[in-house]
């Protein structure tokens, strides 16, 4: 074996289940590191709502700077019940997002066998695409205001504000990703997701240029539905995606819909990715407080974050080795979700270590 290689990741561990599940990741990757001659180094930070509730303070920008260092960002879950909806999402989570520039949401939807699906007659082969999200414009940039505040012509506005570098950026990604697919195997197919027959401006941004980045890429075969169609589709047809690119809000919400027919939060994950600097993972669940501190929340979800970390520092075998693991225990667990799994939190985590140590 040639020398072992080393990696920092920071590790935000946050609200509710967050740790927890965290915690299991991190047992997983140390497992895969074990395996595959890697060695981890995890450097915690302690941001999230109990810190806010002591200090005030959501995301210093000393912070972003001291995150900037690391190429990975591991993260359990932002979200207290005693803190006002938006201030820890805003000012923790998308504010990472766009200080470092993470600019794809990129949301696999992949239906491990085992796995129950509310879809009728849907398996495994139907399902297993790839939403490749904008993630740092359109309606979450905070443009717009209110005037008028509280009088009867109050006026409220928000942006979807997109240029065309963001969209190119986002594109080129989704192209890259839908070419190493079809290397794969896979289709190797690209829809772009919008709504050209009313967002008239940003709709026809996007579509123009999709159309001609398409000429760069002639063996992708290149598809285009509005979103609320998408949303119909993939619930009937799930088989006809393999990569969909979408802006922000539009990819908000079909990743949700993504998650629950591939087994729900208990397995859903997503990288927030910056190919050229730091890049944040995380099971897209949430905190989860009903069930914080009882050992029964799914950390597959956590675990699938950590392999997508492993696969985008470049670790594909060991990422592999999660990926084969995650569906031998998709195999043993009664159920995804929190409290129906048959196992604990721990007892999950354990099986994976130990299938990808000796499975
Ligand atoms: C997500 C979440 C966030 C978003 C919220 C918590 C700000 O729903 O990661 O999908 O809207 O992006
Ligand atoms: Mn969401």
């Amino acid at each position: 074996m040639n020398g072992s290689k080393h990696y920092n990741i920071a590790v935000i561990p946050g609200d509710g289940t967050g740790p927890e599940v965290i915690e299991e990741g991190k047992k997983v990757l140390i497992a895969a590191g074990k395996k595959h001659n890697l060695s981890f180094e995890f450097t915690e930070f302690d941001f999230g709502g109990e810190r806010y509730l002591r200090t005030g303070e959501t995301l210093p920008d000393s912070a972003i700077e001291e995150l900037r260092k690391f190429k990975a960002i591991y993260l359990g879950a932002i979200g207290h019940p005693d803190v006002q909806p938006g201030i820890l999402e805003v000012g923790i989570l998308l504010k990472l997002r766009f200080a470092l520039d993470q600019y794809i949401n990129l949301r696999p939807v992949k239906l491990y066998p085992g796995v129950d699906c509310p879809l009728k007659n849907k398996g495994p082969e139907d399902i297993d695409f790839v939403v490749v999200r904008e993630n740092t414009g359109g309606l979450y940039t905070g443009h717009g205001g209110i005037t008028r505040k509280g009088s009867p012509y109050e006026v409220a506005t928000q942006v979807m504000v997109y240029d065309r570098q963001m969209v190119d950026r986002c594109l080129k990604y989704a192209f890259e990703l839908a070419k190493t697919r079809k290397e794969e195997g896979k289709p190797g197919k690209l829809t772009l997701v919008n709504k050209t027959n009313v967002l008239i401006y940003v709709g026809d941004l996007w579509y123009r240029a999709f159309m001609e980045m398409a000429c760069d890429y002639p063996d992708i075969e290149t598809d285009y539905n509005h979103i609320d169609a998408a949303c119909m589709w993939t619930v009937k047809n799930p088989e006809w995606y393999d990569v969909m690119v979408v802006p922000n809000m539009f990819g908000d919400i079909i990743t949700d819909l993504g998650a629950i027919i591939q087994g729900g939060m208990g397995i859903a994950a997503g990288g927030n990715i910056n190919p050229g600097g730091t890049s944040m993972f995380e099971p897209i669940g949430g905190s989860a407080p009903k069930y914080t501190g009882k050992n029964v929340i799914n950390p597959l979800a956590a675990i699938e974050a950590g392999r997508m970390m492993l696969n985008h520092l470049g670790e594909k075998e060991a990422a592999k080795s999660i990926e084969k693991a995650v569906a031998y225990a998709c195999t043993k667990l009664k159920s995804l979700s929190a409290g129906k799994m048959g196992y604990t939190t721990t007892e999950v985590g354990d099986m994976i270590a130990e299938h990808i140590i000796n499975g």
